[in-house]
């Protein structure tokens, strides 16, 4: 099926044409009235998304070529050395054993498993790659992914019933069906195995469209209409449907390919999420490369195989915010480019932008120049670690936007017109983005440049490094863009929950929280902090979270504890305010009755409250 969208001479109207050569075709449509609305009545149809384990909202490492256990261990040790808040650590396709699933170099790894475990004894993460093709071409005996996946049965078959094999990493392959019923547990079982060797924390699915190197089989598909239909979309490599994939005629469990090809990546993150949950028995993350409508319930993604460049960099802003339409908010790109070198100023630029990607990996090509914060000079790194911090300051944030996402469908990072719907200028803005309704984010993306025009909308908007107002224009102005700090601005009326950050999220949890208060036109303010484990399954059907909101009114902050399930031994403290749009300068602030110390910013009215401990699940109130 091919749909083209079509515009028209009338600017608020568009055409749609489907040019389908059959099937039933089934039109949704959600009325919205508003833009929230619309994509929180299509995950109610297509399923809300997961929510992220804590730890996945934090800085993410990768690179395909690592190619040993040496290199990998000297980026892991420079980026800690270098202080650099960072979660997790990936390995690519060179970590497995001639490119096979479930299986780990042990001449270039040797001691790989040691590494996961100082990862881990570091308070970090570690996720590997795992591609759908399975190796059909190992000795007999040697690979119990294979021959047991034969023994159930479970791999895709070409029309006439054998299996169909195709081509991909590991040379030729065959294809999980993971629509039979025996297959997730057979991945589940060859996952877990090799878990009790090389204990992942997550895993990374690839090549799930899936790819295959040559078109349909290595014997190439049938005569039949199913492979040969009358009309192929025409950007296809050599006009068939086959085209780098599976024969459209192979059989599944519960269809023909033909009918099914679009879900594959679907099926498989479905599959894994299961397998996960069941090996960690905690939440975790699937990334896939594929992924269709309801994808979003069971992991996120990324954007796939991008450059390093000046375009690649706008690029990844649109396809960030089209996946928060899509269901599924968990996504990001690769950080300072994939394919291509990158150079230390988009890089630096893009480790500032990626800082507000929901998801945040860096990741880099085969054979391309390392681009990890620890492989730049000492005032680079400083550039990263300060785009790392204003990210994990705001974790508790993303990870509020993200429970809303789960619960209500709301996206996490959205594009300007879902806030200012009226405003027909800013419809076609694709190079500044929102955080929920309290951030707006205006990266810069162009090379040399130390100065970035950005669409200032209707309201009051702090700057927010130094709280200072900028004037209410909803106008384009040009902010200053040094190349040490990312634009971000905050809107009057917003309370951001935030946190001190550390190098790790698991150390940063020991920090007390922050509140970030923005005053509004009208004196007010509101927002809230939702907060669990970090990990826990299922947290919020099993009732084991905290929902605390806050509201300012009259120069009064409130909190009010909507649920307190989860009561963590350490409390949930806060430990500073910051007060944005006071006028006029307090006298004094109390908090729960009691004068505290503060500090005023007359040129800016910002009121800044440290070395506080308020307890947040107790009732509490400010007032200045
Ligand atoms: C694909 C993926 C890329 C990965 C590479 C090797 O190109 O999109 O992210 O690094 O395969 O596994």
């Amino acid at each position: 099926m091919e749909v083209d969208l079509q515009p028209s001479a009338d600017k608020d109207r568009a055409g749609l044409t489907y040019r389908t050569i059959g099937g039933v075709l089934d039109l949704y449509m959600f009325t919205g009235p508003t833009m929230d609305a619309v994509v929180q009545q299509y995950t109610s149809l297509i399923g809300k998304p997961f929510l992220p384990p804590f730890w996945a909202l934090g800085f993410h490492l990768c690179k395909y070529g690592y190619n040993s256990s040496l290199k990998l261990k000297k980026v892991i040790a420079r980026n800690r050395a270098a202080n650099m808040p960072y979660d997790v650590q990936w390995t690519d396709i060179d970590y497995m054993k001639e490119h096979l699933d479930w299986t780990y170099n042990k001449f270039s790894f040797v001691g790989l498993p040691d590494i996961v475990r100082d990862l881990h004894s570091h308070d970090q993460k570690y996720v590997i790659i795992v591609d759908p093709g399975i190796s059909n071409t190992q000795t007999p005996g040697s690979y119990p992914p294979y021959d047991d996946g034969l023994k159930q049965d479970v791999f895709v078959k070409t029309y006439n019933g054998s299996n169909l094999v195709g081509k991909v990493w590991p040379g030729d392959t065959v294809f999980p069906d993971f629509f039979h019923p025996k297959a997730a547990d057979w991945w589940y079982r060859h996952a877990n195995t090799f878990h009790n060797t090389l204990p992942f924390d997550g895993l990374w699915t690839d090549m799930n469209e899936p790819s295959n190197f040559v078109d349909g089989s290595v014997s190439g598909c049938t005569s039949s209409k199913l492979d040969n239909p009358p009309f192929v979309p025409p950007n296809l490599d050599g006009s068939v449907l086959s085209s780098r994939t599976v024969c459209p005629s192979a059989k599944q469990f519960v269809s023909s390919h033909y009918n099914v090809h679009s879900l594959y990546g679907f099926s498989e993150a479905r599959a894994t999420m299961q397998t996960l949950q069941k090996i960690l028995g905690k939440r975790s993350i699937v990334i896939s490369r594929s992924t269709y409508p309801g994808s979003g319930q069971y992991g996120g993604h990324w954007l796939g195989d991008n450059r390093s460049g000046w375009k690649d960099i706008y690029y990844s802003i649109p396809g960030i915010l089209k996946f928060q339409l899509f269901g599924i908010p968990f996504v990001g790109a690769d950080v300072c480019g994939f394919g291509g070198v990158t150079t230390r100023e988009l890089c630096i630029r893009w480790m500032q932008l990626g800082a507000f990607y929901p998801f945040m990996r860096n990741h880099d090509a085969l054979h391309q120049k390392d681009q990890d914060p620890g492989s730049f000079d000492k005032e680079a790194q400083d550039m990263m670690r300060s785009a790392l911090e204003l990210r994990y300051g705001l974790l508790p944030f993303l990870y509020t936007l993200l429970y809303r996402s789960h619960v209500d469908g709301l996206p996490a990072a959205r594009p300007l017109v879902f806030q200012y719907t009226d405003d027909s200028a800013i419809q076609s803005i694709d190079k500044q983005f929102l955080w929920g309704t309290s951030l707006l984010i205006s990266p810069c993306l162009e090379q040399a440049a130390t100065s970035v025009v950005s669409f200032i909308p209707n309201d009051m908007w702090y700057d927010y490094y130094n709280g200072s107002l900028l004037p209410n224009t909803d106008l384009y102005v040009t902010l200053d863009a040094p190349l040490n700090r990312i634009n971000v601005h905050v809107r009057g009326g917003s309370i951001v929950p935030r946190m001190t950050p550390a190098v790790t999220t698991k150390q940063m949890r020991r920090n007390k929280f922050g509140l970030l208060i923005v005053t509004g036109h009208d004196g007010k303010a509101s927002g809230e902090l939702y907060w669990d484990d970090g990990e826990v399954l299922d947290p919020v059907e099993t009732q084991r979270f905290t929902l605390i909101s806050f509201t300012l009114e009259d120069r009064t902050l409130n909190n009010k504890i909507e649920e307190s399930y989860y009561k963590p031994p350490e409390g949930i403290v806060l430990g500073n305010l910051t007060v944005m749009g006071v006028t006029p300068k307090p006298s004094n602030v109390k908090v729960n009755g009691k004068d505290v110390n503060f500090t005023f910013n007359d040129k800016t009215e910002m009121l800044t409250v440290g070395d506080l401990a308020v307890d947040m699940l107790k009732p509490f109130i400010v007032i200045w």
